[in-house]
Parts: C-alpha cells; sequence; structure tokens
C-alpha cells in the first residue's frame, strides 16, 4: 500500500532521484534544480517537522482562512505549503504501442505504473487514427458520435474536406461534435489548460480552455515540461485544474523508420525521460496525493516495410473490363487513409461498385487481404462505425501488412510504419499508465476487497488491470475532478466504480 505520510513521501522522491540519469537532469532543467535542493536531508527534515506541527494543529488550521501560509482554506488541499485543488494532468504520447512498454527501454514508465497502475493495454476506437481517437479520448465518443471519423474525409453536409493538416478549416469548431473534457471542466467552474492536444481552440458552444498552447511541431521535450509547471506553479486561483498535453516525436519517428527501428528506441527512451521529469516535479512538489498524472496514447503501429500493394483501380479490382461497369473513375473521395472510404460521382450505381468490389474481395489473390464493408455488408459492430453521414458508403479495409494504392498514387504511402487498422490488431493497441490519488484508492480498495480486475504483485505492489476502451477515460477523469455534471458518453456506466471510492 502506499503511505501518504510526509516522511514516505519524501523517501519515495529521494529514491527517485537517485534512478535519475544525468541527461534527464539536464533535461528538467532550473526548475528541477531548486525543487531538488528542497528535498535534500536537513530540508527534509524540516517538511516532517511542519507535517507533524500541521498534523497538530490540524483541526484549527482546516477551519481557518490562508492568510499566515500556515495551512489551506476549507474546502482547498495542501501540500505543505500551498493550497491546491485536485488536479489532473493527462498526457498524450503519439503511436505508443502497448508492448513498446515491454523493451527495456521505458524504464521510467514502468517504474511510475508500478507505484501506480497500468492498463494491459488501452483499446482505441476505429479507425486507429490520431485525430478520431485523440478526440475520443477527450469526449467519451466514438467517431461516429464525435464526427472525426479520419484524419482527412469528405463531409457531404457542408460540401467539404477535414484535413487535419490544414488547420485554418479543420480547426473551425463546427467539424468538432461531443463535449471535450475540458469544456465539461470549464462548465463547472474548473480552469483548465490545454497544451497542443488536437481538437478546436473553442467549441461550437462557445468554451475554450482557460489556457491554450497551439500545435507546433519539433517543440523540445523541456519546452513542454516548463509549460506544464509554469501551469502548476500558478496561484491556486489561476492554476489550471485539468491539463492535457500532447507528444507527437514518437508517432513520428515510427512512420519514418518502423516500429522495430532503433529511432524508435531512441525516441522511446527519450519519451520515458520527459515521463519521468514530469513525475519526478510532481513529487517533487509533494503532490501525489493531489495530481493525477496519466499517460496514455492515440494507438499503437505496424511494421509496413513488406507491405503488398493492392491497386484499387486494376482490372481485377475496379479496373476498367471495357464493359458499362463503373471504374475507379467513378470515385470522388477516398477518406481515411491507410483504409479507403469511397465517394461516387452523383448517378454512380453504387451497386454495381460494390459487386466489383466484392468479386474481388472473393478472387483467391486478394482473400485475407481487404475487407469491403457498406450498408448491405456492415462494419463489424465493435468499429461502432456507421451511425454518421461523414462515413463514406462504401469502406476497403485493409487487413495489416496490405495496402491500397492506383496506378497514379503508386506505392508512396505508408514508408515503415503505419496504424489505422482493426482496433482489435494488437499492434493498434495504446498506453495507460496513471499514478496520483487515483492509483491510491484504486489499489487500497483491492487490497480490501481484493476484487480488482487484472493482475496484481503483493511483493512490488504492481498493478495490471484489463484492457479496456479509450472512449472511458472522459469518464474517469471528471470523477477525479469531482464533476458531475457530465455529458453523454460510450463509456460504460459504472465502469470506475470498482476502482473510486464512491
Ligand atoms: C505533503 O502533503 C501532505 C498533504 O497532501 C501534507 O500532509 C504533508 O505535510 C506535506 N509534506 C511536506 C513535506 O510538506
Ligand atoms: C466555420 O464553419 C462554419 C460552418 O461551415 C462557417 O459558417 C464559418 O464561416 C466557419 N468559420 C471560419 C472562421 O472559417
Ligand atoms: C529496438 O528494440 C527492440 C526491442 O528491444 C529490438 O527488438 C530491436 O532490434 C531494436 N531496434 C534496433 C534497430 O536496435
Ligand atoms: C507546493 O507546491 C508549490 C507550487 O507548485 C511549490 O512551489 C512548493 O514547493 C510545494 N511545496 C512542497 C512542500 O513541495
Ligand atoms: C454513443 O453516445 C452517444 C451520446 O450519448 C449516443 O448518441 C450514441 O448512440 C452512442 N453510441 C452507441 C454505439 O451506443
Ligand atoms: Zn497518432
Amino acid at each position: 500500500m502506499h503511505n501518504t505520510s510526509a516522511t514516505n513521501d519524501g523517501q519515495e522522491t529521494r529514491l527517485l532521484l537517485e534512478n535519475v540519469d544525468d541527461d534527464v537532469e539536464e533535461q528538467v532543467k532550473n526548475g528541477a534544480e531548486s525543487s531538488q535542493r528542497g528535498w535534500e536531508r536537513p530540508a527534509l527534515v524540516s517538511f516532517t517537522a511542519l507535517g507533524l506541527l500541521l498534523l497538530g494543529g490540524f483541526f484549527y488550521l482546516s477551519n481557518q482562512p490562508n492568510a499566515s501560509g500556515e495551512g489551506p482554506r476549507g474546502d482547498y488541499l495542501w501540500n505543505g505549503t500551498h493550497e491546491f485543488k485536485r488536479t489532473v494532468i493527462l498526457v498524450s504520447i503519439d503511436g505508443l504501442r502497448a508492448d513498446y512498454l515491454d523493451r527495456g527501454l521505458t524504464p521510467h514508465l514502468l517504474d511510475i505504473s508500478k507505484q501506480g497502475i497500468r492498463a494491459e493495454y488501452m483499446k482505441p476506437v476505429f479507425p486507429t487514427l490520431t485525430f478520431p481517437n485523440h478526440w475520443s479520448l477527450m469526449t467519451g465518443l466514438y467517431p461516429e458520435s464525435h464526427g472525426i471519423v479520419a484524419n482527412s474525409f469528405w463531409d457531404p453536409a457542408s460540401n467539404s474536406m477535414f484535413m487535419y493538416n490544414h488547420p485554418e478549416a479543420s480547426l473551425n469548431a463546427s467539424w468538432w461534435f461531443g463535449e471535450p473534457m475540458w469544456e465539461t471542466a470549464e462548465q463547472a467552474g474548473l480552469k483548465t489548460a490545454n497544451l497542443m492536444w488536437p481538437g478546436p481552440p473553442v467549441t461550437s458552444s462557445g468554451f475554450s480552455p482557460t489556457y491554450h498552447v497551439p500545435w507546433r511541431d519539433k517543440v523540445p521535450l523541456e519546452e513542454k515540461l516548463d509549460q506544464i509547471f509554469k501551469w502548476v506553479d500558478m496561484d491556486v486561483e489561476g492554476r489550471p485544474e485539468l491539463i492535457v498535453a500532447y507528444e507527437p516525436s514518437l508517432d513520428q519517428a515510427g512512420h519514418a523508420h518502423g516500429p522495430m527501428s532503433k529511432e524508435v528506441n531512441e525516441t522511446l527512451r527519450s519519451v520515458d525521460k520527459f515521463a519521468h521529469s514530469l513525475h519526478h516535479e510532481v513529487l517533487a512538489r509533494n503532490l501525489s496525493d493531489i495530481a493525477d498524472v496519466i499517460f496514455v496514447s492515440d494507438h499503437g503501429m505496424a511494421d509496413t516495410r513488406v507491405t503488398e500493394w493492392i491497386l484499387v483501380d486494376d482490372e481485377s479490382m475496379l479496373g476498367s473490363y471495357g464493359d458499362e461497369e463503373p471504374t475507379w473513375d467513378v470515385v470522388t473521395h477516398a477518406d481515411g487513409w491507410p483504409n479507403m472510404g469511397l465517394r461516387f460521382r452523383a448517378g454512380t450505381d453504387q451497386r454495381a461498385v460494390l459487386s466489383k468490389l466484392m468479386r474481388a474481395a472473393k478472387d483467391p489473390r486478394y482473400i485475407g487481404k481487404f475487407d469491403v464493408f457498406n450498408v448491405a455488408i456492415p462494419m463489424p459492430e465493435r468499429y461502432h462505425f456507421s451511425a454518421s453521414e461523414r462515413i463514406a458508403p462504401v469502406w476497403i479495409v485493409p487487413r495489416l501488412g496490405y495496402a491500397l494504392t492506383t496506378k497514379e498514387s503508386g506505392e508512396g504511402g505508408p514508408s515503415h510504419g503505419d496504424h489505422g487498422y482493426d482496433n482489435d490488431e494488437p499492434a493498434m493497441r495504446a498506453i495507460f499508465v496513471a499514478h496520483g490519488p487515483f492509483s491510491t484508492g484504486a489499489k487500497g480498495i483491492a487490497s480490501r476487497e481484493g476484487k480488482l480486475n487484472g493482475w496484481h504483485s503483493t511483493a512490488t505492489d504492481e498493478h495490471i488491470v484489463q484492457g479496456f476502451q479509450n472512449v472511458e477515460v472522459y469518464n474517469l477523469v471528471m470523477r477525479l475532478l469531482g464533476v458531475d455534471d457530465v455529458a453523454p458518453t460510450n463509456g460504460t456506466a459504472g465502469f470506475w466504480d470498482a476502482y473510486l471510492e464512491a
């Protein structure tokens, strides 16, 4: 069990510091240096004494205003020197495939997960792409309900194309349905901060995070760390209680070099050090009973170096047989790379297109390489991917190891790694690692009632819960922040009851 006394927190912090590599120290830079000094032995003793003093004066202080700086006002938390509100820091590391944590390259994330909790994996939504999944994490909704059905897609209602890499248009609130967790928190009167998490700066109901740092590429991890702790170190009235942050470098390395590459391994080490620095800074501020730090990812990464290319405009697919049947020429949009959500010119005989594609899917040379879905052959139920007019009428979904292209586009798609495939594929799985009051409480419930699902080591207090869907995360964060007035989601009712005190 996690001991929450001041002395023990101090020991924990010092233990952690002994594990810090030199380059992590560099990353943490000045901010960390001052807080590390605070944890050297003499300071620790005086903090412990302060802890005892506070304990003695608890009943007196807890009802007093903080005029003298000696304790928290009634409904505030206290880290020993400052007032706090319950805080959640949610960090997404794009493309962190669940089994990357087994490579021996992420000692810090594993250490955080041992002090806290982790899931065997977190299941992404289909399609397993960055924008649909980040918006599902924010809203708790499947893409068919939150509207971001791919990174690029055609919207028949507005007659326009959503393109994630055209922010002037794609960040318009009208694209983004559902209520992101930062909006729900703002509505409840909390302050929130968004450091580059994909999504609009303002929702269609007019809410924005209190603080927002818009997306920029290649921002050093130290700069992100500094920004997060500038927020954490604000005065309690201005400090955000929910911080969401986003880091893309691992996904970029995965696409460019593939999941087995040395570049992915190196980037994995660097995001692991970032995770360590972040966690360390939280502990150094004595916030382990106040702030939950949650690391997630959006999807995994498949090795596509040996991809077999399928030409959809080949004679055997949608090419010409010299007859009256429609060919690739009738296709106006192909959404959702590496999938193809096909839209057609007005007047196209879609049944004829489909029967051609179905004929191809049954051709021995293509069996097991892709699936074709439409109204007649619906997507698997578990995709929850049909109830939106933004979902094209016909979708071709390649299986792992295959990619779709045309003669004109050629084989220029995924260089060495890609994602977007079936969300049941193990290579598409994401991570969930959490430490803070949530994990302390959940482990307490588990040890008392012995009913938490998953795996627990009594020797190390390590706790790995069964995989769950990322649409559950919204409700977790809202419960941790004590926000009751939540938006409807696709999360499972009561999902977190086993982990949280009623
Ligand atoms: C750390 O915070 C706890 C409350 O969360 C407080 O009781 C304790 O005194 C603090 N420790 C120090 C060293 O300030
Ligand atoms: C956002 O989209 C709506 C609906 O398509 C449109 O009316 C509005 O002009 C757009 N706003 C901006 C700033 O482009
Ligand atoms: C990256 O790490 C994995 C797992 O440890 C290993 O199998 C792979 O060979 C590494 N890649 C390189 C290029 O070293
Ligand atoms: C409490 O948090 C504040 C603000 O981040 C920090 O400056 C201070 O050092 C923390 N107190 C302790 C005892 O760590
Ligand atoms: C997901 O939640 C939304 C909002 O409550 C709802 O409209 C939709 O039907 C749900 N989807 C499923 C598959 O239950
Ligand atoms: Zn991604």
